[in-house]
């Protein structure tokens, strides 16, 4: 079990308990998070479960595929090193502690 941490827009902090292989947005979904939705399933089409995150996590996470990359280009005008799709964001016990901004869905 890996804990992650979603902070929405407005601040408020929700901790998840995720479960061993479950993504970001599964984590998100199954407990409800509000503003990630998830849309299609994590196939990397639809951009429902952005998420930003900093720059020290973005480290621990890893560097973002070239599907990831071209989704967040396609649907960003600007994208930011933050950004990143949670579907994409695979849980591991290392990455206990990690904390996933949510923002508007896109
Ligand atoms: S759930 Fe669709 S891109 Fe992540």
């Amino acid at each position: 079990m890996t804990t992650i941490v979603f902070i929405q827009p407005d601040g408020t902090r929700r901790e998840v308990d995720a479960k061993a292989g479950e993504s970001g947005m599964q984590a998100a979904v199954r407990a409800g998070v509000d503003g990630i939705v998830g849309e299609c399933g994590g196939a990397c089409m639809c951009a429902t479960c952005h998420v930003q995150v900093s720059e020290a996590d973005d480290a621990r996470i890893g560097p973002r595929e070239a599907i990831e990359e071209e989704m967040l280009e396609s649907v960003l005008d600007d994208v930011s090193p933050a950004s990143r799709l949670s579907c994409q964001i695979k849980l591991r016990p290392d990455l206990e502690g990690l904390v996933l901004n949510v923002v508007e869905v896109v």
